[in-house]
């Protein structure tokens, strides 16, 4: 008999940084759905301090920017004898604003959650696992807007493009406790972040979101935009053994919008 192809992740644990919604709430249910323990984790889920909210969901409030939060969170998670398998890190922003408008502030907080939020919980997940002597998968999704550039999202473009410098470093530091990092890159995918670029993206070009939505489609060569699903089915992909050979790598998932 042919074994289901991800039947290994029902005994797998998953934790999904920024599951509130968007793509991050498509991988946790993908992973529900192949029957994984998952720990959702997010800055919305406000005071929830690793709670269980049934035997296969643990929800737990966490900002990735706060050093002393993800700290705290992976200590709770040594508490209660969890030990993640795979961590899936989702949780963004972006900002919108021309090169020479735009703040200093938004750089930071670019710079703060995209960046330095993957960095806290990537170090302090293969620092967890060292102490186990425990193999893992990361998973981080990052953005084509880490191999190319767009116009108006500058601060966002480099906060993106840093991450894979991680992915990328971590990798090679990691390889020989069988830890495996790799960063998915999605295109244009309908969520809530993307609807807010269009309205302020559209405000600053003279443009309706309707019309941001147009030019978005007209982009793509597969001829629509993506879904959060579109994109949480690469990201179970690496979650499972089939990925077991790959680690360093940047896999666009643009509909072909990106192809380097
Ligand atoms: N939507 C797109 O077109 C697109 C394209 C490429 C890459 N991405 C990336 O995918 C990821 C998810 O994007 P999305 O479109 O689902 O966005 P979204 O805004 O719908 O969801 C982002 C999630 O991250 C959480 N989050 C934000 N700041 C956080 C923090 N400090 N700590 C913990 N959680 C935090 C939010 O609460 C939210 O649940 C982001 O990293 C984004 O850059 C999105």
């Amino acid at each position: 008999m042919v074994a289901k192809m991800f039947e290994e992740l029902e005994n797998k644990i998953v934790f999904v940084v920024g599951s509130f919604q968007g793509i991050g709430k498509a991988v946790a249910a993908t992973f529900l759905k192949e029957k994984a323990t998952v720990i959702a984790a997010d800055i919305a889920y406000e005071n929830k301090d690793l709670e269980e909210q049934s035997e296969k969901l643990y929800a737990v409030n966490v900002d990735v920017s706060n050093e002393q939060q993800v700290r705290k969170t992976f200590a709770q998670l040594e508490e209660k004898g969890l030990v993640p398998d795979i961590l899936v890190h989702v949780a963004g922003i972006s900002t919108m604003d021309y090169f020479s408008e735009s703040k200093s502030e938004d750089f930071q907080r670019n710079w703060e959650i995209n960046t330095k939020g993957f960095y806290l919980t990537a170090k302090y997940y293969t620092k967890f696992l060292k102490t186990k002597k425990r193999k893992g998968k990361i998973i981080v999704v990052d953005s084509q807007a880490g191999k190319n550039g767009y116009r108006a999202m500058s601060a966002y473009v480099a906060s993106k493009h840093a991450v894979l410098g991680l992915v990328k470093t971590l990798a090679l530091e990691v390889a020989k406790d069988s830890i495996n990092v790799n960063a998915v890159c999605p295109g244009i995918i309908e969520t809530e972040m993307k609807h807010r670029e269009r309205i302020e993206g559209g405000k600053i070009r003279g443009l309706t979101p309707e019309e941001v939505q147009a030019e978005d489609n007209s982009q793509v060569p597969l001829g629509r935009t993506g879904t959060p699903q579109d994109v949480a089915n690469v990201v179970l992909f690496l979650g499972s053994h089939l990925s077991d050979y790959m680690t360093g790598q940047a896999i666009n998932v643009t509909g072909g919008m990106t192809m380097n």
